[in-house]
């Protein structure tokens, strides 16, 4: 099993382009029950963002109550793709596993394009398509690798985990849903509330309203708008554009 956590379609691109390779199935982190029985010599796989040099919070959140149980030796897997860089996010998976009496024989990376418009300026749609072929060239080594099993932390480049404590203040204050606001383009879809993981929208009077006092952060409402009504912070993502994989 591939399991992912994807805001803007990275992840899911990359959990099923592996899946399709190695006759797995690719299944997103939101439909799992929180059970996972791994079999003997199964394959399992973990595809997420870095999110603040992390893995993102619904992931994590999802291993710590998750069941997960192996009846031998198993090939498990991490990949973290990022923007700039993976920080921490592999020894997070490495960590989170091992109190579930998992080991985790390898982590990755793989750079794609950074959907953290709050900073990135993904407006410029030729620069993102040039970093999606050179994605996929590195995803096609990246599955070589996964199918030769091949073992250790190669996520890169790494940071010292002591930076996480940091991090990990900045990634709550960022998660705060108070940064988001709507601008009157809205048209009142219901898309944003629809698509949003962690249930944090609610559409009242034909606008979103966010009814939890943090969300993961994905920025899936952000980037999937169909009116980019939704902007975050000091409004600077308006001019970075919108994002989802091709
Ligand atoms: C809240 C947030 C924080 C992020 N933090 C990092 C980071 O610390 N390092 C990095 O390289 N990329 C970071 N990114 C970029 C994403 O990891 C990257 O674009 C990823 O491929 C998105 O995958 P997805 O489309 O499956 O969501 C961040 C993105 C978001 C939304
Ligand atoms: S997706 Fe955009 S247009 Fe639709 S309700 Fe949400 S903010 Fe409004
Ligand atoms: S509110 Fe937006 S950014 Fe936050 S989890 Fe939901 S879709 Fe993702």
């Amino acid at each position: 099993m591939i399991l992912y956590f994807s805001g803007t379609g990275n992840c899911k691109y990359v959990a099923e382009q592996i899946a399709a390779a190695i006759g797995d199935k690719a299944v997103p982190v939101e439909n799992n029950d929180g059970r996972i029985d791994l079999k003997k010599g199964e394959i399992f796989g973990m595809v997420f963002p870095t999110h603040f040099w992390e893995m993102p919070a619904i992931m994590r959140e999802f291993l710590e109550k998750a069941s997960i149980t192996a009846e031998g030796e198993n090939y498990a897997f991490a990949i973290a793709t990022y923007g700039t860089t993976p920080g921490c996010s592999g020894t997070d998976a490495k960590k989170l596993l091992q109190k579930k009496g998992v080991s985790l024989s390898a982590a990755f990376s793989l750079k794609m394009p950074d959907n953290w418009t709050p900073m990135f300026n993904l407006s410029d749609a030729e620069k993102v398509r040039r970093q999606n072929v050179e994605a996929d060239k590195n995803l096609a080594v990246l599955i070589e690798n996964i199918k030769a099993k091949i073992k250790g932390n190669r996520a890169t480049p790494k940071a010292p985990y002591f930076v996480r404590a940091m991090s990990d203040k900045m990634y709550l204050k960022a998660r705060m849903t108070s940064n988001f606001y709507v601008e009157d383009s809205c048209i009142g879809c219901g898309l944003c509330a629809k698509q949003c993981p962690v249930q944090a929208i609610e559409i009242q009077n034909r606008k979103p309203v966010w009814v939890k006092e943090h969300c993961t952060l994905c920025l899936r409402c952000l980037h999937l708008c169909p009116k980019f009504s939704i902007q975050y912070g000091d409004g600077k993502t308006k001019q970075h554009g919108q994002y989802h994989h091709p």
